[in-house]
């Protein structure tokens, strides 16, 4: 005895909805083999952040940041060979003694600068550029400076590469900050600074933040969110600490 008709055409219906799901899957997973990972690396920074976060550090990230780290591809920002770790929370070495920064630690940093649409965003330390490719994924005109020539060089080609277009990468010493493209909304600085840098106090528009890891070389720094109130007072808070490589140049 066969199964009535209606139970087979609803069989062959349920049986081609499941074939076309897994084809979908198939076919994503070879345009993007990484698309899993970085979703899993997005869960991994929402849990962190609840657990470290307290106080004036965020218990839950900012939807948009989370949704931007979902699409930008860090395995295209770190060395082929340390492809395969790209998605862990971790820093990763990526040449000439430097590091792309922890998933967590951006998620963090980007979330802080509470930027609007459209912000025009200093960063100092372009490293691998991925940082950038998050602010230029939220929609921000970013300017990254970069002292190690070779890096700058690397990142502005790779975030070229990828149609991050509103990325404009300049090699130089970031403590004089970028005085031809201020003012900024924002300034993210992505290496340990013994003090705060005037010059990126001046360049900062009133009603603007700064998050910056403050500390001494190779030690544990604070990172630490500046705030320039609309009758440019200076506003310094310390989040938590961190542990970044250096800024070098001429401070
Ligand atoms: C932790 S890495 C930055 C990671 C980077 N934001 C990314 O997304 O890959 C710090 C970077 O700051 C750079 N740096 C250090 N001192 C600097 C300075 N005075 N001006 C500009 N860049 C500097 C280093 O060469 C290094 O590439």
């Amino acid at each position: 005895m066969g199964l009535p008709r209606k139970d087979v055409a609803s069989l062959r219906r349920l049986a081609a909805a499941i074939c076309s799901l897994l084809l979908a899957m198939v076919a994503q997973a070879a345009a993007d083999p990484y698309a899993a990972a970085r979703l899993d690396m997005v869960r991994t920074i929402e849990v962190i952040a609840r657990k470290a976060g307290g106080g004036a550090t965020p218990t839950t990230l900012d939807a948009g940041v989370l949704e931007a780290m979902r699409r930008v591809p860090r395995h295209a920002f770190v060395p082929t060979s340390l492809r395969g770790l790209a998605y862990d929370d971790r820093p990763l070495p990526i040449g000439y003694g430097q590091t792309i920064s922890e998933p967590y630690i951006v998620a963090l940093m980007t979330d802080l600068l509470r930027l609007p649409p459209h912000s025009r965003v200093l960063e100092i330390g372009t490293g691998s550029g991925y940082q950038a490719a998050v602010l230029a994924e939220l929609g921000h005109q970013v300017y990254s400076i970069e002292i190690v020539p070779a890096l700058a060089g690397q990142a502005a080609t790779r975030l070229s590469g990828l149609g991050y277009t509103t990325v404009h990468v300049r090699r130089g010493d970031g403590y004089f900050g970028w005085p031809e493209a201020a003012p900024f909304d924002a300034i993210v600085v992505t290496a340990a600074a013994t003090q705060i840098p005037p010059p990126l106090l001046e360049q900062l528009n009133p009603g603007g933040r700064m998050v910056i890891p403050v500390g001494a070389a190779f030690l544990v720094q604070q990172l630490m969110l500046i705030e320039k109130l609309a009758d440019g007072t200076i506003r310094t808070e310390a989040l938590l600490p961190v542990a970044f490589v250096p800024l070098t140049g001429g401070q």
